[in-house]
């Protein structure tokens, strides 16, 4: 597949493009500022264009399969990045005809799914109140909004840069988290950067959330 990648110069961003090339997959790397990116592959092009801006994307994206989007934001008031960038990168998609879109968000982005749930999450959910509103309110736009594209949102818990595990996700389907007995929460980049490659070549969680996670 021609895979885009938004958030391309992130930490997940870089894991996606190395195990997309690592899977055959060509890849262009979309960012704001492209001499941050050190990877080099034959199968890697970078282009210079602006998550906010329709017109750049379609250029971006033409001729190509698939999208993904590692796009983080700062989480202070107000954020507005996730809904501004996904109405830019789905006209865009529109315009040159892509399909697939698979999505980075997080845990609790209903934040109201937090509460009862213990002192220190809520209180970390709060921390990370405004970014995770405007992730639903993302998540919100697809639904209502993207019926005709085929986009995937993965909601994994806190992100660390260690290797990857390797053994099988726990996955659930449209929750907004994982918890429990056996459950990290904390999961490796790498591993969230793999399952959402194999997202492209999947579509058990077409028009879905995901919640993923690691076993302890
Ligand atoms: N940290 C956690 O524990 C955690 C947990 C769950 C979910 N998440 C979410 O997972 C996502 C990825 O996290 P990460 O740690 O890989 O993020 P990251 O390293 O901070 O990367 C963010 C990416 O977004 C790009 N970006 C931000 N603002 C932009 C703008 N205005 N124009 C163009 N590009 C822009 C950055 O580009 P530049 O390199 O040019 O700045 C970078 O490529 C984020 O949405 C984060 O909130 C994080």
């Amino acid at each position: 597949m021609k895979v885009g990648v938004l958030g391309a110069t992130g930490r997940t961003g870089q894991l996606v493009i190395a195990e997309a090339l690592k899977r055959g997959h060509s890849v262009t790397a979309i960012a704001r500022n492209p001499d941050k990116l050190k990877q080099k592959h034959d199968n890697l092009s970078v282009v210079k264009a602006s998550i906010f801006s329709a017109e750049e994307l379609t250029e971006a994206f033409r001729d190509h399969d698939a999208v993904v989007s590692a796009l983080g934001f700062s989480r202070s008031p107000p954020v507005t990045g996730y809904t501004e960038s996904m109405k830019a990168a789905v006209a865009a998609m529109r315009a040159s005809s892509v399909k697939r879109l698979v999505l980075l968000t997080a845990f609790y982005t209903d934040v109201t799914a937090a509460q009862g749930l213990g002192f220190f999450l809520n209180l970390f959910v709060k921390f990370l109140k405004h970014l995770l509103t405007n992730m639903r309110e993302m998540e919100q736009y697809l639904e209502s909004d993207a019926g005709d594209l085929d986009w995937t949102v993965v909601r994994p818990g806190g992100l660390n840069s260690r290797a990857a595990r390797d053994q099988a996700l726990v996955q659930r389907e449209a929750a907004m988290a994982i918890s429990g007995a056996g459950v990290a929460s904390y999961i490796p980049r790498a591993n969230v950067a793999r399952f959402m490659v194999e997202q492209l070549e999947d579509d058990r969680y077409v028009r879905k959330a995901v919640a993923i996670a690691v076993n302890s």
